[in-house]
């Protein structure tokens, strides 16, 4: 049976994925549509609410993209967020003007009608984030004003008769204050909706998308070792069997135990067909010589396409190509608007249509990355991969200061090893943590002898979103035992260096 639930109509905002978010973290379904879809489509959902996003345009341009006023007429809820309210205004005869002054962040929002309704149970004086240029100066004809601000005479606005609501401020981002409580009171006030919807239920819900638009056809996945790529294969795994094929290629530059374990969940657990190849001999002698950073990372995804586009032809043709872009990364790659980018991260640029795909799939493209880790579990990922690390796509390569080689690789990756073992152990509270060969040698002496080895610093961050870090304040009794494993069980290194930079101004990896 489809899913019920409330259809969000994306007029370009920045934060119209987390709209959903907010949605589905109130138990309730939701679906993002562009603002053109057709309102039959739009009503095929059977939708119990409808949402107006945010959007850069003003109403008042000749091209700002709109909605068929049809809408307003279904007897649907409707609530307009920012644009989405000034566009049910200017579409119903109200008026839009620049206003005076703009406003911009945290904004006391008087709210002047919160006995009932979208208001209901919110302060009088709430804060909520604004960001906004234009504003209804007059609302539409059957609307009253609801709330408004020291500048904005139309903080938000309601016609009950029809279900028409608006309101200027952003009640997704959690600078806003009340924010879930006004969603909530749209969803089960307004639109009647019932909590009833789960991880499961978005498995179950995009197991059918994935089946309506592979058809009978076959996909190709190349699966990175991460957790989106494993994510989205499994997903797509329930969904059509062995119709999927992934291909994994290992570059050299896994951490350890990392290509195993890609293979023993993809043959057993989820019994895909999977093509793993070890290509590092292809990838070393492609680096060979190459000290500066961007070119190792050019020259690997550059291979990484290669390998991967000779497998594909070696394995025929399939119909479609899968991958696990997740919401941020629609976001950094700047294609929010619609046409499907292939993550360069994952080095794959390019490939669909060199290879003649028809369809791109990604099933992961709405979720946030906890959301991706929740998916994960509820489809029977082990915990061991859901919560793994973010780790670069061009892996340890961009670890190893200075030239590559197959010994220095060595070394980076068995004192990552027991990095990430003794932290684990300990419990110690760090997003990132990992280990760097760093191009420096030094002078020491082991056992009466003399050595002349590699320096090893050891990385760990806290950070929320990866773009500011702060140093992970690792206890001196646990960062002893750390050097005192790598010193004594990785031949090669004599030293250990514990990387006390925040990001800014240094990055979290070193190349
Ligand atoms: P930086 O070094 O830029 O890293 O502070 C921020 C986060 O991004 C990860 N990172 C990458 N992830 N492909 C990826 O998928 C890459 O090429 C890449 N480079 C850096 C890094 O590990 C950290 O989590």
């Amino acid at each position: 049976m489809q899913q019920r639930g409330i259809v969000i109509l994306d007029f370009g905002g920045q934060y119209t994925q987390l709209i959903a978010r907010r949605v589905r973290e109130c138990g309730v379904y939701s679906c993002i549509r562009p603002c053109n879809a057709a309102i039959e489509d739009i009503m095929e959902e059977a939708p119990l609410g409808i949402i107006l996003s945010g959007g850069p345009a003003s109403v008042l341009d000749a091209d700002a993209p709109t909605i068929d006023p049809a809408i307003f007429d279904s007897g649907v809820p409707v609530l307009g967020i920012c644009y989405g309210m000034q566009l049910i205004a200017h579409l119903l005869s109200g008026r839009i003007e620049r206003a005076a002054q703009r406003e911009y962040g945290r904004t006391v929002v008087f709210m002047d009608q919160n006995e009932q309704g979208l208001l209901k149970g919110m302060k009088q004086k709430s804060t909520c984030w604004m960001s906004h240029t234009w504003q209804v100066v007059e609302p539409p004809k059957g609307f009253k004003v609801i709330a408004h601000t020291g500048n904005c005479p139309t903080a938000a606005m309601a016609n009950e008769e029809k279900k028409l609501y608006g309101v200027q401020f952003h009640p997704e981002v959690t600078h806003t204050e009340e924010g879930q409580l006004m969603l909530k009171n749209f969803l089960f006030e307004i639109c009647k909706a019932t909590a009833d919807w789960s991880m499961d239920a978005y498995a179950d819900n995009t197991i059918r998308q994935i089946r309506r638009q592979v058809g009978d056809g076959t996909v190709l996945l190349g699966l990175s070792g991460g957790v989106d790529s494993a994510v989205a294969a499994a997903l797509l795994y329930k969904a059509i069997g062995n119709r999927l094929t992934c291909v994994y290629v290992d570059h050299g530059f896994m951490r350890a135990g990392e290509s195993d374990q890609v293979v023993e969940i993809f043959t057993r657990t989820f019994p895909v067909e999977l093509k793993a190849v070890d290509a590092s001999d292809r990838f070393y002698s492609a680096l060979k010589g190459v000290t500066e950073p961007e070119q190792k990372r050019k020259i690997i995804g550059r291979e990484f396409v290669e390998v991967f586009k000779e497998i594909s032809l070696q394995l025929g043709k399939r119909d479609h190509f899968a991958q696990g872009t997740i919401y941020p990364d629609v976001i950094e790659s700047g294609s929010v608007k619609g046409s499907a980018v292939i993550k360069s991260h994952h080095n794959v640029g390019g490939l669909p249509a060199e290879l003649g795909f028809t369809s791109l799939v990604e099933p992961l493209r709405m979720l946030f990355k906890d959301e991706v880790r929740a998916l994960g579990l509820t489809l029977g990922l082990p915990e061991s991969l859901v919560y793994r690390q973010p780790f670069p796509g061009p892996g340890l390569a961009i670890r190893v200061i200075g030239e590559l080689t197959p010994e220095k690789v060595r070394i980076v990756r068995e004192s990552d090893r027991i990095l990430r073992e003794e932290i684990e152990m300990y419990g110690a509270p760090a997003s990132q943590y990992f280990t760097v060969l760093t191009g420096a040698k030094s002078v020491g002496v082991m056992g009466d002898e003399r050595t002349y080895a590699y320096a090893i610093a050891i990385r760990a961050v806290t950070t929320d979103d990866f773009m500011t870090a702060d140093v992970a304040p690792l206890p001196y009794d646990l960062l002893g035992r750390i050097s005192t494993r790598i010193i004594g069980e990785v031949n090669g290194c004599n030293r250990v260096l514990y990387d006390i930079t925040t990001k800014p101004p240094a990055s979290i990896e070193w190349e």
